[in-house]
């Protein structure tokens, strides 16, 4: 176990290569599942949620090999049809897309649920066991597993109406259904990059699905998936969170090998705060010079605002000049980071799913505790940004999403390092993302 040792207040300047999205990843990851043939995918980053749901991959028979660090062939031809048990399934949420993935396949799933904390709420799946049911499956949830099987031994294709605009649910259906005879149609379907990526994937594996990225999604059932390659398209949240440190430490950083467009609702609220954004080719270039000016953000499904850049952006508001009102329209209780920020002097009070963050002049170093993924990175940026020097465990959360933050916030002149923990410090584990 590690702790990051954080020195704040320098401003950032440099360049930094944008990693493959995470979030793509864990969903492209249990898809092979559903393809007989060798399967090479490209632009995986190296976070530890990929070498875990590759191990997952491989607990169920597949071969798994990397061709360079961020190139992995897996070939799933003789997978068996298993059981994800919860030792592997409790370390990742996304291994519950290996559901949809095995029922598509196989027409029969038996996978445990996630467990870990949930952003301090509930994270419920009823949209994705709808989406099973309506595609002719049975499904259990017994002794912390989810089993579905389909009459026939294959699901059929049907239209479903999500309830609410869920990613997870959407991206678990697309993968039973495209599978599935027939042809299913997703109604009110999630438009994020990562859910466009998915579909990419599948279609270059010979799937046949149409209007990704908008709120139909329609899908022919195919009878199989053959092997062939594919790139994960780079990280927006990874992209906007060093968007976010550029806003709250000053300086000026080109971010590479992004997609322009997935950053518009990041870019768009920045440049209100008074962060300057200049578009490249296939590259950023943020910078911020003046001072910080408030805002209020919304979350929202994609194009909106992302539930995931909340607590980064939030970081950088603890210094602007005047009120700013954030409102999670996504999950109900994502503040839990809020108290570590109080500790270095913000003043933000929470109120529901609103917080009120008052610009302060400074923030300075403390003591801080990751508590989820987008927290700990938000933390991180904090610390950078505090006078003095700032100490922050469970960095295992950071390191679930984020490819060698240490390499890339050094390489433009953040000060900090990891140093071991000894043993008597427990940390705590868990698997929310
Ligand atoms: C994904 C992201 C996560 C992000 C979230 C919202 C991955 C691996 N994780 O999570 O980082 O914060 O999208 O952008 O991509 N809901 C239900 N019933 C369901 C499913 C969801 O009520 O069956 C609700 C949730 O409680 C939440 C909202 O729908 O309020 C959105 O959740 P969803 O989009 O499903 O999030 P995840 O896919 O879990």
């Amino acid at each position: 176990m590690i702790k990051y040792i954080v020195e704040g207040g320098r401003p950032l300047f440099g360049e930094i290569h944008i990693s493959g999205a995470k979030n793509a990843a864990v969903a492209i990851i249990p898809a092979a599942l559903m393809v007989t043939g060798p399967c090479r995918i490209e632009n995986v980053p190296q976070i530890s949620d990929v070498t875990i749901l590759l191990g997952v991959l491989q607990d169920l028979g597949a071969s798994v090999r990397y061709l360079n660090p961020h190139t992995v062939e897996v070939d799933c031809t003789k997978l068996r049809n298993g059981r994800v048990p919860y030792e592997s399934a409790r370390q990742c949420r996304a291994s519950y897309y290996m559901l949809g993935a095995l029922l598509g396949r196989f027409g029969a799933a038996d996978v445990a649920l996630p467990g870990g904390c949930n952003f301090g709420g509930t994270r419920p799946i009823d949209q994705h066991l709808k989406g099973f049911k309506a595609l002719g499956a049975q499904v259990d949830t017994q002794g912390g597993f989810v089993m579905a099987e389909a009459a026939g031994g294959r699901v059929k294709g049907t239209s479903i109406f999500l309830d609410k605009v869920s990613v997870g649910a959407t991206i678990n259906i697309m993968m039973a259904a495209a599978l599935a005879e027939g042809m299913t149609v997703i109604e009110n379907a999630a438009k994020e990059p990562h859910v466009v990526d998915l579909a990419n994937f599948l279609n270059s594996m010979g799937a046949n699905i149409m209007g990704a990225g908008t709120d139909v999604i329609k899908v022919r059932g195919v009878d199989s998936l053959r092997g062939g390659t594919y790139s994960i398209i780079p990280d927006q949240i990874e992209a906007g969170t060093y968007m976010a440190a550029v806003a709250a430490c000053g300086g000026s950083v080109k971010l590479c090998n992004i997609i322009p467009k997935h950053m518009d609702c990041i870019t768009a609220k920045l440049t209100e705060m008074g962060v300057e954004v200049q578009e490249v080719d296939d590259s950023l270039l943020v910078s911020r010079i003046g001072p910080l000016v408030r805002t209020n953000i919304k979350t929202m499904p994609y194009p909106g605002f992302p539930t995931d850049m909340q607590p980064q952006v939030a970081a950088a508001l603890c210094l602007a000049r005047g009120t700013s009102v954030i409102t999670d329209n996504v999950w109900n209780s994502r503040f839990r980071y809020i108290d570590e920020f109080k500790r270095m002097g913000a003043q933000i009070q929470v109120d529901g799913n609103l917080a009120i963050i008052e610009g302060v002049e400074r923030l300075t170093g403390a003591q801080l505790e990751a508590c989820d993924l987008r927290a700990g990175a938000a933390m991180l940026i904090a610390a950078l940004a505090a006078h003095g020097i700032s100490e922050i465990t469970n960095v295992q959360y950071i390191e679930r999403g984020y490819e060698d933050v240490i390499g890339k916030l050094r390489s433009i002149g953040g000060s900090i390092r990891a140093v071991e923990v000894p043993e008597e410090e427990p940390l705590a584990v868990s698997s929310a993302g």
